[in-house]
């Protein structure tokens, strides 16, 4: 697949059947193009990433290697499900590179959000330079690249890509589902096997919780963001509002307020802000009607479960007038 224009006569992957037809025609495809050399992958643990990492897996095996890195930045379970799918499960060659003490050494002190974005992408560049340095006969990269970042129309700018290697680690690439919309995507991972959880995942910001860690990151902060991220998923979930509410996440700012804990005594903590948002294509937001009452569970369940935060916000801006990130 070399061209970068969708033929109109693709049919539009929607069915288990035609996903299988798809993985077939590219298994064939991905064999012709690398033979019996070697294929480097960032794999993030993204949709797009981890539908490439299944896809290679099945067509040449042992012959990708994929890195992840941990830059700490990630949700909660998330490193470890991706060891879990491709290394235990899928029996890949997989570099999983713990890089979380880097990454917070370099954006200590950095409050300025397109400062952090741009320190978290050139670090992860670097990262995943030095594995690839150590690696020899690699001379495939494959990426998740998808059609609408072709297409460059689409608000969310959900995808991992290793643009901006040197000179000399410039490798031939390969992108199998570069001519594939999002959701026909997610019908191929499906198809391959992987868990619904990745599959059907919410978007999710390159930089992370790096950009709802607001200004400069904290460990306590990104510990904050990253438990109540973790325990707002799980009641949205249960509360069959998963799949339901396009993007939901929370935020920690970098400020404290008063508050009183279960003995009277005084506290000075952060706060936690939700935010659950609706949309068609991230250009534009509506906020999601989150009943009240979950929305006090929730509540509850952040100020006595995670540390260091004593009140919780629910933000109901649309955007426009705000974005949906914070930073
Ligand atoms: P905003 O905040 O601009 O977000 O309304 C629109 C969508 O894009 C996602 N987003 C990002 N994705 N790298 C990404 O890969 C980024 O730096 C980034 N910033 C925002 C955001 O989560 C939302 O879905």
């Amino acid at each position: 697949m070399n061209s970068n224009v969708r033929p109109e006569t693709m049919e539009r992957i929607t069915t288990p059947e035609l996903a299988n037809a798809f993985i077939d025609e590219q298994i064939k495809e991905i064999k012709e193009q690398v033979g019996d050399k070697k294929v480097l992958l960032a794999l993030s643990g993204g949709v797009d990433s981890s539908v490439v990492a299944a896809l290679l897996i099945k067509a040449i095996g042992k012959q990708l290697v994929c890195v992840h890195v941990n830059h700490g930045l990630l949700r909660k379970g998330e490193p470890e499900q991706v060891v879990e799918v491709f290394r235990n499960q899928m029996d890949a060659n997989l570099i999983y590179v713990d890089a979380v003490d880097r990454f917070l050494d370099k954006l200590a002190g950095v409050a300025e959000p397109e400062k952090k974005r741009k320190i978290i992408g050139a670090e992860f560049i670097r990262v995943f330079e030095e594995e690839a340095r150590k690696l020899d006969g690699i001379e495939f990269l494959a990426q998740g690249t998808i059609y609408p970042d072709i297409l460059e129309s689409d608000g969310v700018k959900a995808h991992h890509n290793v643009g901006g290697l040197p000179e000399d680690l410039q490798f031939e690439l390969v992108e199998p589902v570069k001519l594939l919309f999002k959701d026909e995507v997610r019908v191929v991972g499906k198809a391959l096997g992987l868990p619904d959880n990745m599959v059907y995942r919410q978007p999710f910001p390159g930089p992370g919780l790096g950009v709802r860690c607001l200004g400069a990151i904290t460990r306590d902060r990104l510990e904050a963001v990253r438990e109540s991220d973790a325990i707002l998923r799980e009641e949205f979930a249960k509360n069959g509002l998963e799949g339901k509410v396009w993007q939901y996440f929370t935020a920690v700012p970098d400020f404290k307020s008063v508050g009183i804990d279960e003995n009277g005594k005084r506290t000075f903590k952060y706060p936690v802000i939700i935010r659950a948002i609706n949309t068609k294509d991230a250009m534009s937001a509506t906020v999601e009607n989150v009943p009240f009452v979950l929305l006090e569970h929730i509540t509850n369940r952040i100020t006595s479960e995670v540390e260091n935060v004593n009140r919780v916000l629910f933000d109901l801006t649309p955007k426009a007038p705000a974005t949906i990130e914070w930073e």
